[in-house]
């Protein structure tokens, strides 16, 4: 124990724990990568007035939550809480939206940080798997979006997932909803900080988890009531793919989202195990993102799917990814020659793609068949003395036991064959 702990808020990912956390991010990104998305990476932080404008002046994320600093240089700085405006900003500086086709499809992986109070399911540091498909409205990319995330985490066995659906409206229908819901809030019995919400942004009072708030809500008007006839359209299109593909989902006409970017389609993947922290993903249209930061018209959806969340609700399922076992040959070298010898083997088997480790340092013969034991390695390499003299190595198959002699000089190209 050192006399530090890892900051409130986060954890340490370690192995063996470490594996089912990498495999679920290459999972959730598989999808992506077979359907168009090339790999984008940006900083760890940006200017803190992208996220002020980008997801909103009065959202939590930007109010409460943000890891800001300045620096020596006086550039003011924020750790990033999402991934979405920086991706685009990165595409907007170099130009990708005016290289080629449209539209610009991306997918990103990465550590995100929210100063969010920390409970199971919400940390303070967390990874995203994230797509964005920049500068095109078509309700077919809405659909894919949803399909691929819906592909992913099926991919790795969840099942006990919904997807929420709404549409948020585009900027004729919406303000005129906003206004009658206004309307409707301020005939509430609100609280003081929930009234001044009702003027800024009252759509994420509808998101108010609290019951005395919920309770009010029920006769709120629904955007669904109030869409123009494009986003009725549109909406209507992107449910008939989802539809078309087999894919199920929930109207929700109260799903609200904690970034402002937000128009038209907007959907969330909650998981019934995990408790109040149950979305493990969430995205959405963001046509008016690119003007807000300063660049073109360029209608965008995306999504990001959390890989902290995601692990959470495989455990919560029961479900135990099939991981191939890191190590598959480990060797136990009996003395100093055996050392130089099972070194080269096991350097050679390295060389052609098998997963092999030795047992390091002097311990003795039942400290490091622990190790081998410990290792998951299918089969294990023993070399003494006598074995040496006579030219050959010990091949054990842990799983059964069986244990045969095999010439040195064969013994790589053996376990390979084996292994294939
Ligand atoms: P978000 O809903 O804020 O959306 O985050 C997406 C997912 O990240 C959540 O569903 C959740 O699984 C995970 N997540 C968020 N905050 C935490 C936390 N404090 N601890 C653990 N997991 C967390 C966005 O970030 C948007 N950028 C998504 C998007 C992309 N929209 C369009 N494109």
């Amino acid at each position: 124990m050192s006399t530090f702990q890892a900051p409130k808020g986060t954890y340490d990912l370690l192995p063996p724990d470490s594996a089912t956390f990498l495999a679920v991010r290459d999972a959730l990104a598989a999808p992506l990568r077979h359907s168009g998305y090339g790999y984008v990476e940006t900083p760890g932080f940006e200017n803190v007035d992208l996220f002020a404008r980008g997801v909103g002046e009065s959202t939590d994320i930007v109010t409460k939550e943000m890891y800001t600093l300045t620096t020596k240089g006086g550039d003011r700085l924020a750790l990033r809480p999402e991934g979405t405006a920086s991706v685009l900003r990165a595409a907007l500086e170099a130009n990708l939206h005016k290289q080629g086709a449209l539209p610009v499809k991306l997918w990103y992986s990465g550590s995100y940080y929210r100063y969010e109070r920390p409970q199971k399911g919400r940390y303070r540091h967390f990874s995203q798997i994230g797509a964005e498909a920049i500068g095109m409205e078509d309700p077919a990319l809405d659909a894919e979006l949803i399909v691929l995330a819906d592909q992913a985490y099926r991919s790795l066995g969840l099942r006990d997932f919904r997807i929420l659906l709404n549409s948020l409206g585009d900027k004729e229908c919406r303000p005129v909803y906003r206004e009658a819901l206004q309307g409707f809030l301020r005939g509430l019995d609100l609280d003081e900080d929930t009234r001044r919400r009702v003027d800024i942004n009252p759509l994420r009072v509808l998101d108010d988890k609290r019951a005395e708030v919920q309770r009010q809500l029920a006769d709120a008007p629904l955007l669904g009531d109030y869409l123009c006839d494009a986003c009725r359209a549109y909406h209507k299109e992107v449910r008939e793919l989802l539809t078309e593909e087999g894919v199920s989902f929930e109207d929700d006409g109260r799903l609200v989202r904690g970034l402002d970017y937000y128009s038209r389609t907007t959907f969330e993947f909650v998981h019934d195990g995990l408790g109040s922290q149950s979305a493990v993903g969430g995205g959405g249209r963001y046509d008016g993102l690119s003007e807000m930061i300063g660049g073109p018209a360029l209608p965008s959806v995306g999504w990001a799917l959390g890989v902290d969340r995601t692990v959470l609700a495989l455990e919560a399922e029961g479900v135990t990814l099939d991981l191939p076992p890191s190590t598959s040959v480990f060797a136990v070298p009996l003395g100093e020659e055996a050392r130089r010898v099972l070194f080269g083997v096991v350097t050679q088997l390295r060389r052609a793609g098998v997963a092999a480790d030795f047992a390091y340092g002097s311990r003795g013969v039942k400290g490091a068949m622990k190790a081998a034991n410990r290792s998951g390695a299918r089969y294990t390499l023993v070399a003494g003395e006598r074995d040496l003299a006579e030219g050959v190595v010990q091949l054990k198959d842990m799983e059964s036991g069986e244990q045969n002699a095999v010439p040195v000089s064969e013994a790589a190209e053996a376990l390979r064959k084996l292994l294939a």
